[in-house]
Protein backbone atom coordinates (compact mmCIF):
# COMPACT_ATOMS: atom_id res chain seq x y z
CA UNK A 1 0.00 0.00 0.00
CA UNK A 2 1.48 2.98 -0.76
CA UNK A 3 1.30 6.14 1.79
CA UNK A 4 -0.68 9.11 2.75
CA UNK A 5 1.14 11.48 5.16
CA UNK A 6 -0.33 14.37 7.20
CA UNK A 7 1.91 16.93 8.00
CA UNK A 8 0.88 18.90 11.32
CA UNK A 9 2.26 22.21 11.97
CA UNK A 10 2.86 22.20 7.99
CA UNK A 11 3.32 26.41 7.95
CA UNK A 12 5.97 25.86 10.54
CA UNK A 13 9.68 26.72 9.78
CA UNK A 14 10.73 22.95 9.47
CA UNK A 15 7.42 22.02 8.30
CA UNK A 16 7.26 24.07 5.57
CA UNK A 17 10.23 22.48 3.79
CA UNK A 18 9.99 18.69 4.90
CA UNK A 19 6.21 19.17 3.79
CA UNK A 20 7.57 19.94 0.27
CA UNK A 21 10.44 17.33 0.67
CA UNK A 22 7.79 14.60 1.34
CA UNK A 23 5.88 15.75 -1.94
CA UNK A 24 8.64 14.98 -3.79
CA UNK A 25 9.32 11.93 -2.61
CA UNK A 26 5.63 10.59 -1.78
CA UNK A 27 3.68 13.03 -4.85
CA UNK A 28 2.06 15.90 -3.73
CA UNK A 29 -1.36 14.78 -3.24
CA UNK A 30 -0.22 12.19 -0.79
CA UNK A 31 1.04 14.64 1.65
CA UNK A 32 -1.39 16.56 3.16
CA UNK A 33 -0.30 19.77 5.06
CA UNK A 34 -2.29 20.98 8.46
CA UNK A 35 -1.92 24.20 10.23
CA UNK A 36 -3.87 26.54 12.34
CA UNK A 37 -4.25 29.01 9.86
CA UNK A 38 -6.09 29.48 6.71
CA UNK A 39 -5.30 27.89 3.62
CA UNK A 40 -2.27 29.37 2.25
CA UNK A 41 -1.79 29.23 -1.37
CA UNK A 42 0.15 26.95 -3.62
CA UNK A 43 -0.02 24.81 -0.59
CA UNK A 44 -2.15 21.81 -1.51
CA UNK A 45 -3.39 19.91 -0.34
CA UNK A 46 -3.86 21.66 2.88
CA UNK A 47 -6.66 21.40 5.71
CA UNK A 48 -7.38 23.53 8.62
CA UNK A 49 -6.71 22.28 11.87
CA UNK A 50 -6.28 22.68 15.12
CA UNK A 51 -4.59 19.79 17.26
CA UNK A 52 -6.86 19.86 19.83
CA UNK A 53 -10.09 19.50 17.87
CA UNK A 54 -9.83 15.49 17.98
CA UNK A 55 -12.85 14.76 16.41
CA UNK A 56 -11.03 16.70 13.13
CA UNK A 57 -7.67 14.97 13.49
CA UNK A 58 -10.02 11.56 13.14
CA UNK A 59 -12.13 12.54 10.72
CA UNK A 60 -8.95 13.73 8.38
CA UNK A 61 -7.00 10.24 9.49
CA UNK A 62 -9.97 8.27 8.23
CA UNK A 63 -11.07 10.28 5.27
CA UNK A 64 -7.71 10.43 3.67
CA UNK A 65 -6.74 6.82 5.17
CA UNK A 66 -3.78 8.54 6.68
CA UNK A 67 -0.81 6.00 6.85
CA UNK A 68 1.64 8.28 8.65
CA UNK A 69 1.94 11.34 10.57
CA UNK A 70 4.59 14.05 11.17
CA UNK A 71 3.10 15.80 14.18
CA UNK A 72 5.04 19.47 13.94
CA UNK A 73 2.49 21.54 15.58
CA UNK A 74 3.90 22.92 18.66
CA UNK A 75 4.87 26.64 20.64
CA UNK A 76 8.55 27.15 20.57
CA UNK A 77 10.80 27.62 23.67
CA UNK A 78 11.09 31.71 23.66
CA UNK A 79 7.31 32.11 22.71
CA UNK A 80 6.02 29.43 25.59
CA UNK A 81 7.04 31.10 28.37
CA UNK A 82 4.34 33.90 27.38
CA UNK A 83 1.57 31.40 28.28
CA UNK A 84 2.64 27.71 29.99
CA UNK A 85 -0.04 26.29 30.29
CA UNK A 86 -1.34 26.62 26.48
CA UNK A 87 2.20 25.57 25.89
CA UNK A 88 1.78 22.46 27.83
CA UNK A 89 -1.62 22.05 26.20
CA UNK A 90 -0.89 22.58 22.93
CA UNK A 91 2.47 20.28 23.24
CA UNK A 92 1.13 17.51 25.35
CA UNK A 93 -2.00 17.05 24.75
CA UNK A 94 -1.95 17.62 20.79
CA UNK A 95 0.86 14.91 21.22
CA UNK A 96 -1.26 12.35 23.50
CA UNK A 97 -4.03 12.89 20.86
CA UNK A 98 -2.08 12.06 17.73
CA UNK A 99 -0.58 8.78 19.87
CA UNK A 100 -3.94 7.56 20.74
CA UNK A 101 -4.86 7.85 16.99
CA UNK A 102 -1.93 5.86 16.41
CA UNK A 103 -2.82 3.09 18.25
CA UNK A 104 -6.30 3.37 17.46
CA UNK A 105 -6.03 3.87 13.46
CA UNK A 106 -2.92 1.47 13.28
CA UNK A 107 -0.80 4.06 11.73
CA UNK A 108 2.44 2.67 10.41
CA UNK A 109 4.57 5.49 11.75
CA UNK A 110 4.40 9.01 13.71
CA UNK A 111 7.16 11.26 13.99
CA UNK A 112 7.78 13.79 16.68
CA UNK A 113 10.55 16.32 17.03
CA UNK A 114 12.42 16.22 19.95
CA UNK A 115 14.92 19.55 20.38
CA UNK A 116 17.96 20.52 22.59
CA UNK A 117 15.86 22.62 24.74
CA UNK A 118 15.08 19.03 26.63
CA UNK A 119 18.51 19.55 28.37
CA UNK A 120 19.38 21.88 31.34
CA UNK A 121 21.78 23.40 33.81
CA UNK A 122 22.13 19.85 35.06
CA UNK A 123 22.86 18.13 31.61
CA UNK A 124 27.10 17.78 30.27
CA UNK A 125 27.28 21.49 28.06
CA UNK A 126 30.19 19.93 25.96
CA UNK A 127 29.42 17.09 23.64
CA UNK A 128 26.71 15.98 25.49
CA UNK A 129 25.58 12.13 25.60
CA UNK A 130 22.60 11.16 24.95
CA UNK A 131 21.52 9.64 28.09
CA UNK A 132 21.71 12.70 29.95
CA UNK A 133 20.19 14.52 33.30
CA UNK A 134 16.87 16.18 31.36
CA UNK A 135 15.80 18.92 33.65
CA UNK A 136 14.80 21.93 31.26
CA UNK A 137 13.71 25.15 32.91
CA UNK A 138 11.36 26.36 29.74
CA UNK A 139 7.96 25.16 29.63
CA UNK A 140 8.84 24.09 26.05
CA UNK A 141 11.52 21.79 27.59
CA UNK A 142 9.21 20.51 29.67
CA UNK A 143 6.40 19.77 27.47
CA UNK A 144 9.53 17.98 25.38
CA UNK A 145 10.90 15.56 27.61
CA UNK A 146 7.89 14.54 28.83
CA UNK A 147 6.54 14.21 24.46
CA UNK A 148 10.00 11.91 24.85
CA UNK A 149 8.84 9.60 27.47
CA UNK A 150 5.22 9.50 25.79
CA UNK A 151 6.89 8.08 23.01
CA UNK A 152 8.84 5.94 24.38
CA UNK A 153 5.67 5.01 26.47
CA UNK A 154 3.49 3.75 23.36
CA UNK A 155 6.00 2.31 21.49
CA UNK A 156 7.41 0.01 24.66
CA UNK A 157 3.23 -0.66 25.56
CA UNK A 158 1.78 -0.71 22.13
CA UNK A 159 3.99 -1.31 19.70
CA UNK A 160 3.80 2.08 18.11
CA UNK A 161 6.70 3.20 15.60
CA UNK A 162 7.20 6.48 16.86
CA UNK A 163 10.50 8.40 15.83
CA UNK A 164 11.83 11.30 17.13
CA UNK A 165 15.00 13.52 16.26
CA UNK A 166 16.36 16.05 19.08
CA UNK A 167 16.91 19.09 16.82
CA UNK A 168 19.33 21.52 17.38
CA UNK A 169 18.83 25.13 16.09
CA UNK A 170 17.42 25.38 12.77
CA UNK A 171 19.01 27.65 10.11
CA UNK A 172 16.80 28.02 7.03
CA UNK A 173 16.00 30.46 4.11
CA UNK A 174 12.51 29.20 2.98
CA UNK A 175 10.87 29.86 6.04
CA UNK A 176 11.20 31.99 9.19
CA UNK A 177 11.13 30.48 12.88
CA UNK A 178 8.49 32.00 14.82
CA UNK A 179 9.43 32.34 18.87
CA UNK A 180 12.19 30.52 19.36
CA UNK A 181 15.42 31.01 21.00
CA UNK A 182 18.03 29.85 18.08
CA UNK A 183 15.95 32.61 15.93
CA UNK A 184 18.74 35.15 15.91
CA UNK A 185 20.97 32.55 13.68
CA UNK A 186 18.20 33.37 10.83
CA UNK A 187 17.30 36.89 11.48
CA UNK A 188 20.91 37.69 11.10
CA UNK A 189 21.40 36.77 8.01
CA UNK A 190 18.18 38.80 6.57
CA UNK A 191 19.42 41.70 8.10
CA UNK A 192 22.98 41.58 6.45
CA UNK A 193 21.52 41.43 3.18
CA UNK A 194 19.25 44.26 3.56
CA UNK A 195 21.85 46.11 4.74
CA UNK A 196 20.75 46.64 8.60
CA UNK A 197 22.36 46.22 12.04
CA UNK A 198 21.66 43.43 13.55
CA UNK A 199 20.57 43.97 16.84
CA UNK A 200 20.72 40.27 18.37
CA UNK A 201 18.84 39.12 21.47
CA UNK A 202 21.47 36.53 23.00
CA UNK A 203 24.78 37.62 24.26
CA UNK A 204 27.88 37.47 21.82
CA UNK A 205 29.88 34.67 23.59
CA UNK A 206 26.57 31.94 24.17
CA UNK A 207 27.24 28.67 21.97
CA UNK A 208 24.30 26.54 21.08
CA UNK A 209 24.12 23.57 18.69
CA UNK A 210 22.47 24.67 15.09
CA UNK A 211 22.05 22.82 11.99
CA UNK A 212 21.20 24.01 8.25
CA UNK A 213 17.89 22.96 7.31
CA UNK A 214 18.80 20.59 4.44
CA UNK A 215 20.86 18.45 6.66
CA UNK A 216 17.59 18.69 9.17
CA UNK A 217 15.13 17.64 6.97
CA UNK A 218 17.62 15.07 5.20
CA UNK A 219 17.93 13.22 8.86
CA UNK A 220 14.34 13.44 9.04
CA UNK A 221 13.29 11.54 6.20
CA UNK A 222 16.69 8.99 6.64
CA UNK A 223 15.21 8.13 10.52
CA UNK A 224 11.69 7.14 9.09
CA UNK A 225 12.98 5.38 6.25
CA UNK A 226 15.18 2.94 8.35
CA UNK A 227 14.59 -0.27 9.27
CA UNK A 228 12.85 -0.71 12.33
CA UNK A 229 15.18 -2.62 13.86
CA UNK A 230 18.09 -0.14 13.72
CA UNK A 231 15.65 2.64 15.69
CA UNK A 232 17.07 1.83 18.85
CA UNK A 233 16.51 4.69 20.77
CA UNK A 234 13.07 5.47 21.42
CA UNK A 235 12.42 8.37 22.88
CA UNK A 236 14.63 10.57 21.09
CA UNK A 237 18.00 10.91 18.89
CA UNK A 238 20.85 13.42 19.73
CA UNK A 239 21.12 15.18 15.81
CA UNK A 240 24.43 17.42 15.58
CA UNK A 241 26.63 19.08 12.71
CA UNK A 242 27.79 22.67 14.35
CA UNK A 243 27.82 24.55 17.10
CA UNK A 244 28.14 28.64 17.18
CA UNK A 245 27.85 31.89 19.16
CA UNK A 246 26.25 35.03 17.55
CA UNK A 247 30.18 36.30 17.73
CA UNK A 248 30.90 33.73 15.46
CA UNK A 249 28.46 33.51 12.87
CA UNK A 250 28.45 37.16 13.13
CA UNK A 251 32.36 36.75 11.99
CA UNK A 252 31.83 34.06 9.42
CA UNK A 253 29.18 36.20 7.83
CA UNK A 254 31.86 39.36 7.81
CA UNK A 255 33.91 37.46 5.75
CA UNK A 256 31.62 37.21 3.00
CA UNK A 257 29.72 40.19 3.77
CA UNK A 258 32.06 42.78 5.13
CA UNK A 259 29.56 45.72 5.57
CA UNK A 260 27.62 43.48 7.84
CA UNK A 261 26.83 45.03 11.48
CA UNK A 262 25.60 43.91 14.48
CA UNK A 263 25.23 44.93 18.17
CA UNK A 264 23.83 42.91 21.50
CA UNK A 265 21.23 43.60 23.65
CA UNK A 266 20.12 40.54 25.30
CA UNK A 267 16.69 39.64 26.17
CA UNK A 268 14.62 37.44 28.17
CA UNK A 269 15.74 34.67 25.71
CA UNK A 270 19.82 34.68 26.87
CA UNK A 271 18.71 32.81 30.41
CA UNK A 272 16.88 30.20 28.00
CA UNK A 273 19.66 29.59 25.85
CA UNK A 274 22.13 29.71 28.83
CA UNK A 275 20.24 26.73 30.05
CA UNK A 276 20.66 24.70 26.78
CA UNK A 277 23.99 22.69 25.87
CA UNK A 278 26.78 24.15 23.88
CA UNK A 279 27.84 20.93 21.76
CA UNK A 280 26.27 17.39 21.09
CA UNK A 281 27.44 13.90 20.95
CA UNK A 282 25.12 12.35 18.27
CA UNK A 283 26.89 9.06 17.60
CA UNK A 284 23.83 6.74 18.37
CA UNK A 285 22.20 8.46 15.31
CA UNK A 286 25.31 8.03 13.39
CA UNK A 287 25.54 3.99 14.35
CA UNK A 288 21.90 3.49 14.43
CA UNK A 289 21.12 4.87 10.51
CA UNK A 290 24.31 6.20 9.78
CA UNK A 291 23.32 9.79 10.19
CA UNK A 292 26.34 12.11 8.82
CA UNK A 293 26.22 15.98 8.69
CA UNK A 294 26.86 17.87 5.18
CA UNK A 295 26.87 21.47 6.16
CA UNK A 296 29.13 23.20 8.63
CA UNK A 297 29.23 26.79 9.44
CA UNK A 298 30.97 28.19 6.22
CA UNK A 299 29.59 26.05 4.09
CA UNK A 300 26.02 26.92 5.27
CA UNK A 301 27.02 30.34 5.50
CA UNK A 302 27.68 30.97 2.03
CA UNK A 303 24.97 28.67 0.87
CA UNK A 304 22.16 31.08 3.18
CA UNK A 305 23.59 33.90 1.43
CA UNK A 306 23.45 32.79 -2.19
CA UNK A 307 19.67 31.81 -1.57
CA UNK A 308 18.67 34.64 0.76
CA UNK A 309 20.00 36.97 -2.33
CA UNK A 310 17.97 34.83 -4.74
CA UNK A 311 14.72 35.43 -2.61
CA UNK A 312 15.35 39.38 -2.72
CA UNK A 313 16.45 39.21 -6.09
CA UNK A 314 12.83 37.17 -7.31
CA UNK A 315 11.24 39.46 -5.35
CA UNK A 316 11.66 43.11 -5.08
N1 LIG B 1 14.96 26.30 18.02
C1 LIG B 1 14.05 25.96 19.07
C2 LIG B 1 13.74 27.09 19.95
O1 LIG B 1 14.53 27.99 20.04
C3 LIG B 1 14.62 24.86 19.90
O2 LIG B 1 13.80 23.76 19.81
O3 LIG B 1 12.76 27.10 20.59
Amino acid sequence: MSEKILVTGANGQIGKVLTAALREKYGRKNVIASDIVKTPADNEPYLFLDILNKTRLYEIVEDHNITQVFHLAAILSANGEWNPLKTWNINLNGLITILELAKEKKLKKVFFPSTIAVFGRTTPRVDTPQAVPLEPETIYGISKVSGELLCNYYHQKYGIDVRSIRYPGIIGYQSIPHGGTTDYAVEIFHSALKGETYECFLAPDTRLPMMYIPDAIRATIELMEAPVENIKTRTSYNLASMSFSPAEIYAEIKKNLPEAQITYQPDFRQEIAASWTESIDDSQARADWGWAPAYDLSAMTKDMIEQIEKLYFQHH
